[in-house]
C-alpha cells in the first residue's frame, strides 16, 4: 500500500480508561482509516521500570485488556496491527545497532530521563532506563513509521528517533524516513480533581467498568469543596464534573442548564451527578456491547495479537536485511561464510 505509517502503543501496565480515551484512543479511531497502522504491546519499555517477576507474568492478561479496550471503542481488527514488541528479536537487535548514534549525554538531558534521574539519583538508573528512548527509536523505526501520535511528555522521544535516522541514513546509507510526531492534546482530570487520571492514583473511570461501577465513582466524584449546600452557589470552571460534562454529555443545552443553576445554587451536586452518570453510561454502552461481543468469541484477541506479530515480524526482517546491508554488516559474514564453506569443501574433496 502507500498509505502512510504509524506507530504507536502503550506499555502493558493495566487496562485503560478514560484518560486514555481522552489522550490518545479516540485520534486512533480516527487514524486507522488513513494511515497503516501499527499498535505496539510495549513490554519491553514496561521492563524498563518494572522488571520483576510478578509483573512479567501479568504482561500476556494487560496485553489482551489492552487489544479489547482498542476493539470495544470501535478499532476495526481488518485494518490495524497489533504486535508484541518482545515477540519481534529484531527489536533489540537494531536498537543495540542504532546505540552508537546516540551519546550517553544526549539522553541525560531528556525531559524525562532529567525527571527520572531526578527522582531516583542519574546513578540508580539502571541502562536500560537510559536507554529507553533509544528502544523507543527502534520501535519507531523498524516498520519506517512516518507519524507517531505520542504524548507531550514523549515528544523528545520521537525527536531522537529523526536525529537517529538522519544519522543513520548519513553514515550508512537512506533505509529511514525521519518520522514525524504527532503531539496529542487533551488530559483528563481524575475523579478526585487530581490533575491527572491515573489507575495509580485510584481516580480513573475504566472504559470496561460496568453501568454500576461508573454510576457509584461519579457519585463520588470531587467537586467545589466550598458547596456544603445546594443552595450556595457553586464554580464551575476547574469543577472536574463539569469538565466531564463537557467531554461526554453531548447535550449541550443540559450541561449549560446545570451549569446555570450550579453558578445560582439552583441545583444540587447529586442531579448534576446523576446526570453525568447517565451521560457516562451512554457513551460507554456501544463500547460494552462491542466487548460483549468479541468476548463471545473465545481466543480472537489471542490470535490477533498473535498474527499482528508476525505480520511486524516479517516488516522487521526486511528492514534488518536493508540494515544490515547498508552498515556492511552483511558483507562481513558473508566475507567468513564464504571462504568456511570454501574451505569445507576443499576439505570434502580431500576426504
Ligand atoms: N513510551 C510509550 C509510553 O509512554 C510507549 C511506547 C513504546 C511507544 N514504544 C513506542 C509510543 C513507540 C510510541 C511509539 O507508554
Amino acid at each position: 500500500t502507500t498509505r502512510k505509517r504509524i506507530l504507536t502503543g502503550d506499555r502493558p501496565t493495566g487496562k485503560l480508561h478514560l484518560g486514555h480515551y481522552v489522550g490518545s484512543l479516540r485520534n486512533r479511531l480516527k487514524f486507522q482509516d488513513e494511515y497503516e497502522c501499527f499498535f505496539i504491546v510495549a513490554d519491553l519499555h514496561m521492563l524498563t521500570t518494572k522488571p520483576d517477576k510478578e509483573s512479567i507474568l501479568l504482561i500476556a492478561d494487560n496485553a489482551r485488556q489492552i487489544i479489547m479496550d482498542h476493539l470495544a471503542i470501535g478499532i476495526d481488527p481488518n485494518k490495524v496491527t497489533f504486535y508484541l514488541q518482545s515477540a519481534v528479536h529484531e527489536v533489540y537487535e537494531l536498537q543495540l545497532l542504532i546505540s552508537s548514534l546516540v551519546t550517553v549525554e544526549r539522553l541525560q538531558q531528556l525531559p524525562t530521563i532529567k525527571d527520572m534521574a531526578n527522582a531516583a539519583g542519574l546513578e540508580q538508573i539502571p541502562y536500560n532506563l537510559l536507554g529507553y528512548p533509544v528502544l523507543q527509536a527502534a520501535d519507531i523505526l523498524m516498520p519506517r513509521a512516518n507519524l507517531v501520535p505520542v504524548g507531550k511528555d514523549n515528544e523528545s522521544h520521537v525527536e531522537l528517533s529523526r536525529q537517529i535516522a538522519r544519522r543513520f541514513n548519513n553514515a550508512y546509507g537512506e533505509v529511514f524516513p525521519e518520522p514525524d510526531p504527532f503531539v496529542q492534546g487533551g488530559t483528563l482530570v481524575g475523579t478526585d480533581g487530581q490533575a491527572k487520571m491515573s489507575k495509580s492514583l485510584d481516580n480513573a473511570i475504566f472504559l470496561s467498568d460496568d453501568a454500576k461501577t461508573v454510576t457509584r465513582r461519579v457519585m463520588s466524584m470531587y467537586t467545589d469543596p466550598a458547596r456544603v449546600r445546594a443552595d450556595i452557589p457553586g464554580t464551575v470552571e476547574g469543577n472536574p464534573v463539569f469538565a466531564y460534562h463537557d467531554m461526554f454529555n453531548p447535550n449541550v443545552a443540559e450541561v449549560e442548564d446545570l451549569k446555570a443553576r450550579y453558578r445560582q445554587g439552583r441545583v444540587g451536586d447529586v442531579e448534576v451527578k446523576e446526570k453525568l452518570a447517565e451521560a457516562l453510561n451512554n457513551f460507554l454502552e456501544p463500547m460494552r456491547e462491542r466487548r460483549a461481543y468479541y468476548e463471545a468469541q473465545t481466543g480472537f484477541v489471542d490470535e490477533l495479537l498473535f498474527n499482528g506479530t508476525q505480520h511486524m515480524r516479517d516488516e522487521a526482517k526486511q528492514t534488518m536485511i536493508e540494515v544490515k546491508k547498508a552498515m556492511g554488516l552483511t558483507g562481513v559474514w558473508h566475507r567468513i561464510s564464504r571462504a568456511a564453506e570454501k574451505r569445507a569443501k576443499k576439505e570434502r574433496i580431500e576426504a
